[in-house]
């Protein structure tokens, strides 16, 4: 088995995984469990963590996919993926940034006098956050065709 396949293979499950977390994130949140969307949302954002280190990791020992025996189709479709990994990472890190102000907030604290989330912060947090999902739904979509692509390669 082609190392560099194997290794896509491992992160595209990862992704798969990570997506199956944050699909119950919002289940949980449509509910009002502040405290369980958190710690899923968070474990999702590991996951994301692990795959970026990982990553740097197959480029320091296996480098760069040779895109040469690529066709054009195939090129695209990484391209659009990799712009879908892109806006999740961004559009996640602010959903992140957002979250995290809601810690000291009526919504997770158990302090009486804990104030009240900023209606702007929830508005910002719900956007960045539905984008992030919805490219993190893409990424998981065209990362499986590039798959593909890699094992018809090897074949
Ligand atoms: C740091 C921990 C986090 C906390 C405390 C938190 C909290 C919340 C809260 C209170 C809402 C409801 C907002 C509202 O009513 O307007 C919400 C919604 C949402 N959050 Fe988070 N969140 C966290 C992390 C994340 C992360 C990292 C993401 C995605 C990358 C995310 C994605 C979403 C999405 C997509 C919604 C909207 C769900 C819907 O469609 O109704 N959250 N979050």
């Amino acid at each position: 088995m082609d190392l560099k396949v194997l290794y896509w293979t491992f992160a595209w499950l990862n992704l798969l995984i990570l997506s199956a977390f944050a699909l119950v994130g919002i289940f949980r949140i449509r509910k009002g469990q502040v405290a369980k969307h958190r710690v899923l949302m968070l474990t999702a954002v590991w996951l994301i963590v692990g795959f970026v280190v990982s990553y740097a990791i197959k480029l320091a020992l296996l480098g760069r996919e040779d895109l040469s025996k690529w066709s054009t189709p195939e090129i695209w479709l990484l391209r659009f993926h990799e712009a879908c990994i892109a806006v999740m990472l961004l559009f996640g890190g602010f959903a992140l940034v957002h979250g995290r102000r809601f810690q000291r907030t009526r919504l997770l604290s158990t302090d009486e006098d804990a104030p009240a989330p900023n209606p702007t912060h929830l508005t910002r947090h719900r956007f960045a956050g539905r984008v992030a999902v919805i490219s993190m739904f893409l990424a998981l979509i065209t990362a499986g065709g590039v798959l593909l692509g890699m094992y018809e390669r090897i074949r």
